[in-house]
């Protein structure tokens, strides 16, 4: 009985059932399976729909996988194109979280990573190794917003016959689309704008080359990485709102960090909406739409964990929470999350000085967000 419902259920189901040896055949034999569905672990119908709405968005005629977590989308983009003794090259500006699946989880299994500045990512040549298989690199760093030139490493990966894999959880494919630029396979963290209510934790990996996004979904089926229905299901209702969404933590982004640039107890924004933000030239040239964003840091004119600890104990719409992205905007205070692993003088080079707080511009009211955060600078 087919009651072709508008929106695709919730298939909340772990198999799907054969009613003969010839339909079992089929779905082992068929292209796209006969459009049957067998073992939830391998595919079902809500992760499907949700990657096949990415890939549309993203442009990637090969498809691809959605997993469990953003990091899950990380480990079968490595596993579909790495075996040990493989090399992996990224700026030295990556989120924290990828460094330590790709430094002391990959590297146990003979997969080395090395990390250079992204100013010097550009001069390819001179870093990539025989067995350098990819370079993964971030469309805007966490937490200092660094622009990445995303066309310009593309070629160099090209010139130098390595793969590109580009994070765009900050950017979403709203913003970018980084395989227009040329790269070979796009990730998200899902848990970030893709699904954008803070409520899912989901990772998606789309690819240029149909036999990668095979590998993909393959690699993620033999690991169990999958995305479950569910959140699979709320991942893609999602997409429906994401570009009304990106354009209102657009809109507010500027708002927020114009008024925080003017304001006497901030000592520095870095926002590449910002014309002041060294970055915001190649931003405006490469983002799309005149859109930056909601994601920023600020330095605090008073740059003391003190500061950044009343700020953060008295903004009521900046709740101090480690994630980004979400509808409700929050802060993070990168020092003692995304960074807590390193020395201060680690973190001093890095420019995340202790009153660095990382700010998630939600699409509130923009009035009442500008009012909180003076109270809380006050
Ligand atoms: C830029 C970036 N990439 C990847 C991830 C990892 O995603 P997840 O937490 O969904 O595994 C995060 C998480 O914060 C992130 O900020």
């Amino acid at each position: 009985m087919d009651l072709h419902p508008k929106v695709t259920p919730i298939y909340q189901t772990s198999v799907f059932k054969f009613g003969s040896l010839a339909e079992l055949d089929e779905y082992y034999t068929a292209p796209d399976r006969g459009g049957r569905y067998g073992y939830s672990r391998s595919e079902h119908p809500n992760s499907e729909e949700f990657v096949a709405e990415v890939a549309k968005l993203e442009g990637a005629a090969g498809g691809g996988v959605a997993t469990g977590a953003g990091l899950a989308g990380l480990l079968a983009a490595v596993l579909s194109t790495c075996r040990a003794g493989d090399h992996i090259l990224c700026p030295a500006e990556l989120y924290g979280g990828s460094v330590v699946l790709l430094t002391q989880e990959m590297s146990r299994l003979g997969i080395e990573t090395s990390y250079v500045p992204l100013a010097e990512l550009y001069d390819l040549g001179k870093h990539r190794r025989p067995n350098t298989k990819f370079v993964l690199a971030e469309v805007l760093s966490n937490p200092l917003l660094t622009v990445l030139d995303g066309p310009r490493l593309a070629r160099a990966c090209q010139q130098q016959g390595v793969l590109l894999l580009i994070d765009s959880s900050f950017t979403s494919p709203i913003l970018t689309r980084p395989l227009s630029w040329g790269a070979d396979m796009v990730w998200h963290s899902a848990t970030k704008y893709l699904a954008g209510h803070s409520d899912v934790t989901a990772g998606v990996v789309v690819a240029r080359d149909p036999a990668l996004g095979r590998r993909l979904a393959q690699v993620a089926g033999s690991l169990g990485l999958m995305l479950a229905p569910l959140e699979s299901f709320l991942a893609r209702r999602s997409l429906h709102t994401l570009r009304l969404r990106m354009r209102q933590h657009s809109e507010n982004g500027l708002a927020v960090a114009q008024m925080l640039a003017a304001h006497p107890a901030v000592g520095q924004v870095f926002y590449p909406g910002l014309a002041t933000h060294p970055g915001h030239e190649l931003a405006a040239a490469q983002l799309l739409d005149g859109l930056f964003g909601g994601m920023m840091s600020i330095r605090l004119a008073n740059d003391s964990a003190a500061a950044a600890d009343a700020f953060i104990q008295k903004t009521r719409l900046f709740p101090f929470a480690p994630s980004l992205a979400g509808v409700a905007s929050s802060c993070s205070y990168p020092a003692a999350t995304s960074h807590r692993g390193l020395s201060p003088a680690q973190r001093q080079a890095l420019g995340i000085t202790p009153g660095v707080l990382r700010l998630s511009v939600g699409i509130e009211d923009a009035g009442e967000l500008l009012a909180d955060l003076r109270q809380a600078l006050s």
